[in-house]
């Protein structure tokens, strides 16, 4: 049976009855398979898990789609409860941040996160690594599960527990994909159907990345031939999010808009030489 709490009260008195490891799964709620994936793992590696639904305003700007974001706590605790979660945590903005944004003690990536994602959304970071840190303490498990899709974000969540030495085990989660490819994204569901076969190119532009010893350029001659999608960045990365290597293992990293809908995608490949 799984348990549901909106205030920090009771999670502290839910959380204090949880036996064993405790894995804590932070999400965004609108829950797929992907999200199943991390608390999938998450069982496999803890004795009770915890799920955080919360669409975190800070890490939204003001032209983004936080009122639009999907919200589906009935669903999602259907999920929750066939998966086997023992505690999830769905907490109100209110109770989050009580006093406001204004004056709000905040955690700052260092500059690995003005890159990419943080360099297209300003602010983006502090706003993910502000709530992951209180959910965090909130929470306070042992190890915490996130999601290889969002690789940067894993990147700097990881800096982030080591730089501040908050001893949880980060474990990723390789990335789901739906049949035809796309990464699996809560944000899949507002894609027309003109959209999503533009949105295809991604998951074709990563392949003919991994083929090539020129991962970049054949990414990119593979996402500049598809007209419906607009792509805000293609980049390929050292694994650590340095710069890229000129031979050997690296990651592509792409972020491009279909319609009005921002997606994201990366995967392992190789510089200099084809797999
Ligand atoms: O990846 C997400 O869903 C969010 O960025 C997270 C980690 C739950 C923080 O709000």
């Amino acid at each position: 049976m799984t348990a549901l709490v909106h205030t920090k009260a009771d999670l502290a008195k839910a959380r204090a009855a949880l036996p064993g490891r405790v894995a804590v799964v932070p999400t965004m709620g609108a829950l797929h398979a992907g999200h199943r994936a991390n608390f999938k793992r998450a069982k496999e590696v803890a004795d009770s898990v915890i799920v955080t639904v919360f669409v975190n305003p800070l890490q939204f700007r003001p032209n983004e789609d936080l009122d639009k974001y999907p919200r589906t706590l009935d669903a999602d605790l259907a999920i929750c409860e066939a998966d086997g979660v023992d505690l999830v945590f769905a907490p109100s903005v209110a109770e989050m941040y009580p006093d406001g944004r204004e004056g709000l003690t905040t955690v700052h990536a260092g500059p690995d996160g003005e890159l990419l994602e943080g360099a297209s959304r300003p602010g983006f970071f502090t706003g993910v690594l502000t709530v992951v840190s209180k959910l965090f303490h909130l929470t306070r498990p042992d190890v915490a599960m996130f999601g290889e899709k969002d690789f940067q974000q894993l990147a700097m969540v990881r800096r982030m527990v080591r730089d501040l030495d908050m001893g949880i085990e980060i474990v990723a989660v390789p990335t789901d994909r739906e049949g035809d490819g796309l990464a699996r994204s809560s944000r899949n569901v507002f894609l027309s159907a003109a959209e999503r076969a533009a949105a295809l190119a991604i998951p074709r532009a990563i392949e003919a990345a991994q083929a090539s010893p020129d991962p970049l350029a054949a990414a990119q001659k593979v996402l500049a031939a598809e007209p419906g999608l607009d792509v805000d960045y293609v980049a390929v990365r050292a694994n650590d999010l340095g710069e890229a290597p000129d031979r050997g293992p690296a990651r592509i990293l792409i972020a491009a808009k279909a319609g009005t809908t921002r997606l994201i995608d990366n995967a392992p490949v190789k510089v200099g030489d084809a797999r």
